[in-house]
């Protein structure tokens, strides 16, 4: 095996990658979070307290995804490329909810945060695609309770999906990339010091600004995702990194 092809990359994305396709981050200005309270549509108590309110937040994003002509951008089509391209392994983790990424071609992609296109069940787990609004009425199909199907979202205060899988990634990646995230939410925004605790990984940052964690990357490149993706991965592609 030639030195390059042991080299592993691990990715970490967030809301930016995928506004320049027309989705709202969350925390700019024009963000979700300007027009919605997380406690209100975002908690397992949101849930408990008013299902009617929370599936209305979820049932309006899963319809733009499927009604607003959404397309991957040239940042989730780099970072496609990408996998296909590199010899060693490239390992995806987005925090977005989209389908943006798979849409693009990803493979080897995580969900860290659930996915918009499916719900699951309170009561048994069973998880299932769903294209259509989701309304209290709905039945679970595997145990047939109702009212306890839910997006299949990571709610805050909840555990991300195969947090496992992400941290032994991350104690043996040789790069780790963090693209169109503000680093305020955890355990996202720690991956970094994951990763350069393993004494060898470089790191890097691709936002449109400095995020909260920005003085912990190794290198970073600033400007709209379309433009710092595609540039950074035909870069380390032809070279590697430094
Ligand atoms: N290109 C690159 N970056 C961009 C662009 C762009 N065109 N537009 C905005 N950004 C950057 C912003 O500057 C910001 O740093 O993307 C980041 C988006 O940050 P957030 O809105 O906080 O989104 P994110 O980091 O993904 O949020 C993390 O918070 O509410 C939860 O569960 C939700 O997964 C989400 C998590």
């Amino acid at each position: 095996m030639s030195k390059i092809e042991s080299k592993n990359i691990v990715i970490l994305t967030g809301a930016g990658i995928s506004k320049e396709s027309g989705l709202k981050t969350f925390r700019d200005p024009d963000g979700i979070w300007a027009q919605h309270r997380i406690e209100d549509v975002a908690t397992p108590d949101a849930f408990k307290r008013n299902p009617e309110q929370v599936q209305a937040f979820y049932n309006m994003r899963r319809d733009k995804l499927y009604t607003g002509n959404l397309e991957p951008n040239a940042a989730h089509l780099a970072l496609a490329k990408l996998e296909q391209e590199w010899p060693g392994d490239v390992f995806l983790v987005t925090q977005n909810v989209d389908n943006l990424h798979d849409k693009a071609g990803s493979k080897n992609l995580l969900h860290m945060h659930g996915e918009l296109s499916k719900v699951k069940c309170n009561a048994c787990g069973h998880t299932v695609p769903w294209e259509g609004d989701l309304s209290t009425e709905d039945v679970c199909e595997a145990c047939n309770t109702p009212a306890l199907l839910r997006p299949a979202i990571v709610w805050f205060g909840e555990m991300p999906l195969e947090m496992d899988r992400i941290m032994a990634a991350l104690t043996d990646c040789d790069l780790f990339m963090s693209i169109g995230t503000s680093g305020n939410v955890y355990p996202a925004a720690g991956f970094v010091q994951e990763a350069r605790m393993n004494g060898k990984a470089h790191t890097v940052e691709l936002n449109l600004e400095p995020s909260e964690g920005a003085s912990l990357f190794h290198d970073s490149r600033y400007g709209p995702a379309t433009e710092v993706v595609p540039q950074y991965v035909d870069e380390i592609l032809r070279d590697g990194w430094a």
